[in-house]
């Protein structure tokens, strides 16, 4: 793979990357010097912020989800943190991504421990998040929007669970939910976590309703449901 020539490339001097800036592959090194990656399979998803790839260790497979450090869409990112009250973020282009980076999985530890389904954390350097790989050997779980589902409202029972959790339980809004942000295999997965708004920001509730509405959309293709019940089954729901 072509990451894996330029990674050589830069390890032995001859060249610099032209996929991954150089504080990318400084993380990547770190990690495999600790033996948490021990080689990158297949890009996975190579989206507008950044790539998520199926890596291996000796444990079995992760996933690393990588920040772009170049081309990532900073204005969105300087909104989403203001609203958590990060505003003093260095205008440091690096920096930011990095605090990004770090908010995503301090958000995968916190929804971890709550008991939220999304995928548990490993690691992190820099713009490199190590995670649990939500798939089989043959390949990644699909989103929900792919998947298969054999009963559309146990599906939908389960993401509404894992909203209430977070909601109540983790104190999170999802602020992104969707059918693009939920994988399907036998359960549901959240993933993409990084834009989160604390469920006691005034603006949460908002972005509730809004998570709420997209899956409501998404679930009424199968049955009829729409956002206010769901809001009303995570406001019941017994945590
Ligand atoms: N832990 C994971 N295991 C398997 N596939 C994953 C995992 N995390 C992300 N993916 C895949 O990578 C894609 C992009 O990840 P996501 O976190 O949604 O980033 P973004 O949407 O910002 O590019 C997802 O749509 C999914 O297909
Ligand atoms: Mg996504």
């Amino acid at each position: 793979m072509k990451w894996k020539a330029d990674f050589e490339d830069f390890l032995s001097g001859r060249t610099e990357s032209e996929v991954f800036d150089k504080s990318t592959l400084m993380s990547l090194w770190k990690l495999m010097d600790k033996g948490i990656i021990e080689l990158i399979d297949f890009p996975i998803s190579t989206g507008k912020e950044g790539n998520v790839f199926r890596g291996k260790n000796r444990d079995g497979f992760v996933a690393v989800k990588i920040y772009r450090i170049n081309t990532i869409t900073f204005r969105n990112i300087s909104k989403y943190l203001q609203y958590d009250g990060l505003v003093n973020v260095k205008k440091n282009r690096r920096s930011v991504i990095y605090a990004w980076s770090n908010k995503e999985f301090a958000n995968l530890s916190r929804l971890h421990e709550a008991g939220v389904r999304v995928p548990e954390p490993i690691a992190i350097d820099g713009n490199v998040i190590v995670m649990e790989y939500i798939g089989t050997e043959e390949m990644p779980a699909p989103l929900l929007k792919d998947a298969e589902m054999e009963e559309p409202e146990t599906v939908f029972d389960d993401v509404v669970k894992n909203m209430s959790l977070m909601y109540k339980r983790a104190g999170l809004v999802h602020a992104d939910l969707s059918e693009y942000n939920i994988l399907y295999q036998k359960e549901v997965v959240i993933i993409d976590v990084g834009q989160t708004i604390k469920a006691k920001n005034p603006m949460a509730y908002k972005f509730l309703e809004r998570d709420a509405y997209n899956v409501a959309k998404f679930f009424g293709k199968f049955f009829e449901v729409d956002k206010d019940k769901i809001l009303k089954q995570i406001l019941e729901e017994k945590i």
